[in-house]
């Protein structure tokens, strides 16, 4: 008999857990003053044990200036005063440990924030010192060093370089920083940074956190030689150098990093997991994912596909393979705290794979989106993706089936994509709008007070006492198929599908069915267990995902 699938080895955890991602300012107020904290979470944990989610991953909780919404790091080994403290921390992994849910955090390792000690070290220090050695200072170009050192510009917009006031008051030297000003990137080439990252992680696993979630881990290590100077900029450079060898991204020698901190993983019991934020192609992937690197990988490709069977089914296809070939288990997730949720970006009138960027440039109009065939669509696209090999990530707020925020006033805005692209790109606040919890009251049940993000009326529709009380509701489906989903075992395998339609197996007992048209088709013999929308007179709707047992 084949082990029942949520009795795994008790390393293996990882392997099908469904992750629910926590975006601690934007879930619940603990203390009425508007932001999300610690506190706030440890009180919904029964919501989560009711949800069924496996883990929990907390996006970053450290003091920071919110340059970046918590991407940038004050000091890795403490939580922001507006948060919590230390013991808040342990509260909240020992109510989540206690409820059967595991615990991953989010290490940024790529830059620091520009208040952290080690910057702030740098700039008290001046030209040439050992501590500006931990990041990347250059002198400028022209007489005066007043241009940077090369063009290059900031994935957020404006350029990649900030020029730093030397100790003496006179205009200095240049740092560089992929991210925003207030991110200034780390230099990888130094141990006391690499060993500095190894206690870091030492310190959370010791307070007994399950996981890490690792940001731009394709990064970290870099070769910024003035020789590459002549790049008109990086962006879109990966051609130009052999592979593994870009001056910034996906470096055949960050894996060096990795494998230090997997024998860090491997001395604890069970070892730690790790999953790769890796926006490389699908075959560099396997590098991160491996068991000697991170172990796991984001793979974005559904996220950045549209509800379309024939994208669906090659994904899909690739990824279980490379998966497997690799020893490791896929990711799958839709949405999360950097993309327009799913439930709007499939109700888009555009072309299929629409991101949303140019609706929420033209002002995010709630009415210019189907917001029911999205959450349709997105219902079915969630079924499809609970019952495939590997893990599941979901993002707060996609089990209401909560639409993207696209109106929010600039004066609100926080993203510092907003402000670098001069609100050409507005960012990515209206995903990280606090959520509705109650239909009434201050902030939707948010807190006892306001919320950082203004949250819309039409919230109430979507808040989770009315969910609760609606069987059909997006909560309900959520909690029902994850249940579910713990019986779905075996391996998987195709079966003949039709344009449109796409159809697999689960070991001898699951049958799914996921029709991305329009009419209904015929349903598999056997129980019908979940689907993501009523049948149409016996069959499978359109737009809709069947799970079947046999
Ligand atoms: C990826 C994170 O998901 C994003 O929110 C952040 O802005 C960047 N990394 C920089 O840390
Ligand atoms: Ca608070």
């Amino acid at each position: 008999m084949t082990p029942a699938k949520h009795d795994p080895s008790p390393a293996d955890w990882w392997r099908e857990a469904v992750v629910y991602q926590i975006y601690p300012r934007s879930f619940a107020d603990g203390n009425g003053d508007g932001i999300g904290d610690l506190a706030g979470i440890t009180g919904r944990v029964g919501y989560l044990a009711d949800l069924g989610v496996d883990a929990v991953w907390l996006s970053p909780f450290y003091p920071s200036a919110l340059a970046d919404g918590g991407y940038d790091v004050d000091d890795y080994r403490d939580v922001d005063p507006r948060l919590g403290t230390l013991a808040d921390i342990d509260a909240l992994i020992a109510a989540l440990h206690g409820a059967g849910i595991k615990v991953i955090v989010d290490i940024v390792p790529n830059h620091t924030s520009d208040r952290h000690a080690w910057f702030r070290e740098a700039l008290a220090t001046g030209r040439g010192s050992d501590a500006r050695g931990r990041y990347h200072f250059r002198e400028g170009r022209g007489d005066d060093g007043a241009s940077p050192p090369n063009g290059w510009t900031s994935i957020f917009g404006g350029p990649a370089w900030t020029r730093v006031v030397e100790p003496d008051g006179t205009p200095g030297q240049w740092y560089f920083h992929y991210f925003a000003a207030e991110q200034p990137d780390l230099n990888w080439d130094r141990r006391d940074v690499r060993d500095d990252f190894l206690r870091t992680i030492r310190f959370w696993a010791d307070r007994g956190v399950d996981g890490f979630r690792i940001d731009v881990a394709f990064m970290l290590t870099k070769d910024l030689d003035p020789a590459h100077d002549a790049l008109p900029d990086v962006h879109g450079t990966e051609q130009m150098f052999p592979e593994g060898h870009h001056p910034l991204f996906d470096r055949d020698d960050v894996q060096d990093v990795y494998a230090e901190w997997r024998r860090v993983f491997d001395d604890y019991d069970p070892p730690r997991t790790a999953v790769a934020e890796a926006w490389v192609p699908a075959h560099r992937r396997v590098r991160y994912a491996s068991p000697a690197s991170l172990g796991q990988a984001f793979n974005f490709d559904l996220l950045e596909a549209g509800f379309d069977a024939v994208a669906f089914r090659e994904i899909i296809e690739r990824n279980v393979a490379d998966a497997t070939a690799s020893g490791t288990s896929s990711t799958w997730v839709f949405s999360n705290h950097d993309v327009v949720r799913h439930a709007t970006r499939y109700g888009l009138p555009g072309p299929a794979g629409d991101d949303g960027g140019d609706w929420l440039r033209s002002g995010g109009d709630p009415a210019a989106v189907d917001a029911a065939r999205g959450l349709r669509r997105a219902r079915a696209a969630t079924l499809l993706m609970l019952a495939l090999p590997g893990s599941a990530y979901l993002y707060q707020g996609e089990e209401l089936g909560l639409q993207e925020v696209g109106s929010i006033p600039a004066a609100e805005r926080q993203d510092p994509v907003f402000f670098r692209s001069r609100g050409a790109d507005v960012g990515r606040d209206g995903c990280r709008v606090p959520l509705p919890w109650t239909s009434t009251g201050p902030s939707f049940g948010f807190g006892a007070g306001g919320a950082h993000l203004p949250q819309p009326s039409w919230f109430a529709r979507y808040a989770v006492d009315v969910e609760e009380a609606d069987p059909d509701s997006t909560l309900w489906f959520y909690r029902n198929a994850l249940r579910a989903r713990r019986e779905i075992t075996g391996v998987f395998a195709w079966e003949d599908g039709s344009p449109g339609v796409l159809r697999f197996s689960r070991g001898d007992e699951w049958r799914i069915v996921a029709n991305f048209g329009e009419a209904p088709v015929a349903l598999p013999q056997g129980e019908v267990v979940m689907t993501s929308a009523p049948l149409d007179a016996g069959r499978l709707a359109g737009e809709a995902t069947v799970w079947v047992r046999r």
